[in-house]
């Protein structure tokens, strides 16, 4: 059977859009079986396989009129996007999925097509993270071009916000948590860091590939430490991680697997972990939320006692 010309957007995709940017999400993706279509025709792509998603990417297989096979992926455009775009273009393919063509309009990418299996398929941890680490300590060997937001940068924004999003959780532990983590990252703010950081690589974000096993994909590039990029392989498949009964024990063999794989001072690296989980947790105060996340008090745990 034929794919059908009209894009179905994934049910998922368009719940995520409403609830992370209201009206402006809505309307976004009720053009965006449009925006494909116009895609599809000036790139001269036969569509090839029902459509994928993320949080936030509609990603379709495709194949080029010269016959590759590549995905058309569309995304709301948003500052990570430029960003995006440069980490494409300076990683170049080491390590990381090949742009192939783009469109300046709508920020939408042409990609080099991966497999459908991720990292999160490899039962093993050891043996996902170690694939994991080994592609990440390729991406940060990379000094970060111009044109990137700066971990600098992002470090001081957060400390200037942490004294006022502290007094806004409830537990007044919780406060003193927050405020720990906001200590951590005062310490290292002098020295943030000159690489490209991924900023994402969690195992959903490594696919299978044929020019090398395994390729990263969804970078949200930054210049940074690259002690700030553990968080998301740290926290990978967590709730499996959770009903294994073992957060502490996993995130402190992870960390061990992953500051020997990259070289990195540990106790700079656990601090810049920190800096993730305050990051995350400035965001849910924003929101609304007025306690932290069991699985960051989690985390922080496990990395003190390490
Ligand atoms: N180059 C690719 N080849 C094959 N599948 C891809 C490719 N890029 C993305 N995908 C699929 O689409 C999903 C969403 O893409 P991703 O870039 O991770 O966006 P999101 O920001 O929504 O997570 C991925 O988890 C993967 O299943
Ligand atoms: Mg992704």
């Amino acid at each position: 059977m034929s794919t059908p010309r009209t894009v179905e957007v994934p049910a998922s995709l368009a719940a995520s859009y409403a609830g992370a940017f209201g009206d402006t999400g809505t309307a976004w993706i009720a053009a965006l079986p449009a925006l494909a279509a116009s895609l599809l025709d000036r790139w001269e792509l036969r569509r090839d396989g029902p459509p994928g998603s993320g949080e936030a990417a509609l990603v379709l297989p495709v194949v080029r009129a010269d016959g590759t096979r590549a995905v058309l992926r569309l995304q709301l455009p948003r500052e990570e996007t430029a960003a995006a775009l440069i980490g494409l273009r300076t990683w170049n393919g080491a390590g990381m999925v090949r742009l192939l063509d783009h469109d300046p309009g709508s920020g939408t990418l042409l990609l080099e097509r991966l497999g459908s299996r991720s990292l999160a398929s490899v039962e093993d941890d050891d043996e996902a993270m170690r694939v994991l680490a080994g592609i990440l300590r390729r991406l940060v060997s990379v000094p970060a071009p111009e044109g990137l937001r700066s971990l600098g940068d992002i470090a001081a924004g957060m400390l200037d916000e942490a004294p006022r999003a502290a007094g806004a959780l409830a537990d007044p532990a919780e406060r003193r948590l927050l405020r720990g983590w906001a200590s951590a990252v005062a310490e290292l703010a002098g020295e943030p860091g000159d690489r490209m950081l991924h900023w994402d690589l969690h195992y959903d974000n490594v696919l299978a590939a044929e020019r090398e096993p395994w390729l990263a994909i969804d970078p949200e590039p930054l210049a940074g430490d690259p002690g700030f990029d553990l968080w998301p392989a740290l926290d990978s498949r967590w709730d499996d991680v959770v009903a294994k009964g073992g957060p502490s024990r996993v995130v402190r063999r992870r960390f061990d697997l992953l500051t020997e794989a990259l070289g990195l001072d540990r106790e700079r690296a656990a601090g810049w972990t920190l800096g993730r989980l305050l990051q995350n947790a400035l965001w849910d105060i924003e929101d609304g939320s007025a306690a932290l996340d069991p699985a960051a008090v989690a985390m922080a745990e496990a990395l003190r006692g390490r």
